[in-house]
């Protein structure tokens, strides 16, 4: 690994562009500090022959790279310049006893409003490969998202071949309008809304669209060489399928972790989920150039994106070859729409390196226990007015154990930090579902959801196992479930309704995949394991930001430990008020 994989700049350029410097300070074992200065402002981008001011990060869709190596310190200095009040989120950054700077909006911190800013500051432990950023308020993640990127430490290596090049490609969704007025105006209603207008390959939608000719992305490759494609899913409310025609895929990393490598030609990744793959190109020039296209996994009963994103792995032509040849272009094939069984065979082969070098700390006794149902129920409708939800007096609402969760008014990690609760959240979130029902059976009769500010609080280093166990209420449908904080061991999934008494004897407590987003499969469930050893507030939560919109969201509280690395210190001068 040369240094050359990082940006360097002068820090004049820094002061200009904002988004590229290497400390000048000298590198000490435990790493450097890595300085970046996000402005959020607006910028004018055109998609599909339409043009929309999008909120960027200093101008550039898809954002900036951030990029560090594991040890190093990162400071982000973010500046709003938009009317809407925004936060980011380094969305699977562990944030150890740096949880003022996880950024989930009135979780662990008020928005920065307009003409305000705030610096996120944090050390990047215990990490290496790739996870994203992205924004952590209402719909802005649809502009505001980009890689991160963090190296293994100076002197270490990857677990894998050194590849040729490393080189992100971030799915997304474009829209044609704002997205904010897609999901106000369906908070409002109650009814679902509206769909994206494409999938995008690093902000390109790619051919397959009308008007598209200008949104391509093209990835040209050397023949007999071996690139690193860091795939992350910033895709609003989509898990993807995705795959290159005639060309097979090393699954190496997932969500910043080093698995056990597997090949597969075709893959999926849900929202919040990264994937290193490794792409070995064809050992000659093959005459003919090949698409990659992603599309989505959609399991729900509602109307979704049906579209397919694509862009071009071409070969560099020899010198002997005309250019002016028409190469003839392959199309890869990817599992159909519905392809749970794909899916579930799919997130079964990622497994834990479980090596000396990187063991897999499995909580093997479990402390506490908990059993949550995921998904859709129905908010009644206001009095005297008529919804567009699954009917005309209710909306749509989402829950986990049937509490939908409100976002407070002020941060609730300020509040609990302070100790001013006043009413900003209850710690009495329910442990089991508080009806039990046939989760994945016949619908309950009553759709109706609670609704509140609840949580559950941990003492420091709990070991916890938690069962996720999706719901048919409104149709049975897949969850990326999010956890902030912290990545935790996937020991089970399975369909049905979770058996407490069989299924745990199955459960792989030895190399188990550890990730931060793991998907509930549609009518099924997943079990998982982790020690709660990093105080603060964390949030969980489906990565379909429609759901989270509709309340599938809860907080853990982590209280503090009795060392004092063990506690979450005060939080720094410029945190926003709210
Ligand atoms: Cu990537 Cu709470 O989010």
């Amino acid at each position: 690994m040369g240094t050359s994989d990082l940006p360097s700049c002068a820090p004049m350029a820094t002061l200009l562009f904002g988004f590229c410097l290497v400390s000048l300070l000298p590198e000490f074992a435990a790493g450097i500090t890595r300085h970046y200065t996000f402005n959020i402002m607006y910028q004018n981008v055109t998609r599909l022959c339409h043009t929309r001011s999008i909120i960027s990060v200093n101008g550039r869709f898809p954002g900036p790279r951030l990029v560090a190596r594991e040890g190093d310190r990162v400071v982000v200095k973010v500046v709003n310049h938009v009317s809407n009040n925004v936060t980011i989120h380094w969305h699977g950054v562990r944030q150890l006893t740096s949880g003022w700077a996880d950024g989930p909006a009135y979780v662990t911190q008020c928005p920065i409003q307009t003409g305000q800013s705030y610096t996120y500051n944090f050390t990047i432990t215990g990490q290496r490969g790739t996870l994203l950023w992205h924004a952590h308020i209402s719909w802005l993640r649809s502009t505001l998202y980009g890689p991160i990127i963090i190296f293994p430490k100076r002197n270490e290596s990857y677990p894998f071949r050194k590849p040729h090049k490393e080189i992100p490609i971030l799915f997304g969704e474009w829209f044609n309008v704002d997205p904010e007025a897609i999901i106000n105006q369906s908070l409002q209603t109650g009814a679902g809304p509206n769909v994206s207008d494409a999938y995008t390959i690093n902000g390109f939608p790619g051919p397959l669209y009308n008007c598209s000719s200008q949104d391509i992305y093209k990835l040209k490759v050397k023949p007999g060489k071996t690139y690193l494609l860091r795939l992350i899913n910033a895709a609003l409310n989509d898990e993807l399928f995705f795959s290159i025609a005639n060309h097979n895929l090393t699954v190496v990393e997932a969500d910043a972790v080093y698995v056990k490598p597997f090949n597969t030609d075709k893959l999926l990744i849900t929202p919040g989920q990264t994937t290193n793959v490794l792409l070995k190109t064809k050992p000659y020039f093959p005459n003919a150039t090949f698409l990659m296209e992603a599309r989505p996994y959609f399991t729900g009963r509602g109307t979704f994106d049906n579209s397919t994103t694509a862009g071009i792995l071409r070969y560099k032509r020899p010198s002997n070859l005309s250019s002016s040849k028409k190469l003839p272009l392959f199309k890869p094939t990817l599992p159909a729409i519905n392809a749970t069984n794909f899916v579930a065979n799919f997130t079964r082969k990622f497994r834990s390196l479980a090596s000396a070098k990187y063991p897999a700390n499995v909580p093997l006794k479990v402390d506490k226990k908990f059993f949550f149902t995921v998904g859709l129920g129905t908010n009644p409708c206001p009095k005297n007015t008529t919804c567009q939800g699954p009917t005309n007096t209710t909306k749509f609402a989402a829950s986990v154990n049937n509490v939908s969760f409100a976002l407070p008014s002020i941060a609730i990690l300020q509040s609990y930090f302070f100790g001013q609760n006043n009413g900003v959240y209850t710690a009495d979130f329910p442990i089991n579902p508080p009806i039990p029902f046939n989760y994945t059976g016949t619908p309950p009769n009553n759709t109706n959801v609670s609704n509140g500010t609840r949580t559950v609080v941990l003492r420091f280093n709990t070991s916890v196992e938690l069962v996720l166990q999706d719901t048919s209420i409104l149709g049975a449908e897949s969850h990326p479930l999010h956890l902030h904080g912290y990545n935790f061991f996937v020991v089970g999934l399975g369909f049905g309704n979770y058996d407490p008494n069989n299924d745990p004897k199955k459960f792989n407590l030895v190399d188990p995949m550890q990730r931060n987003t793991a998907g509930v499969p549609a009518g099924g469930w997943i079990a998982i394991r982790f020690f709660a050893d990093n105080p603060g507030v964390w949030l969980m939560h489906c990565h379909l930001d429609v759901h989270t919109s509709w309340g599938l969201r809860m907080a853990w509280i982590v209280l503090d430990g009795p060392q004092p690395n063990q506690k979450l210190p005060p939080p720094p001068s410029d945190l926003p008020q709210c």
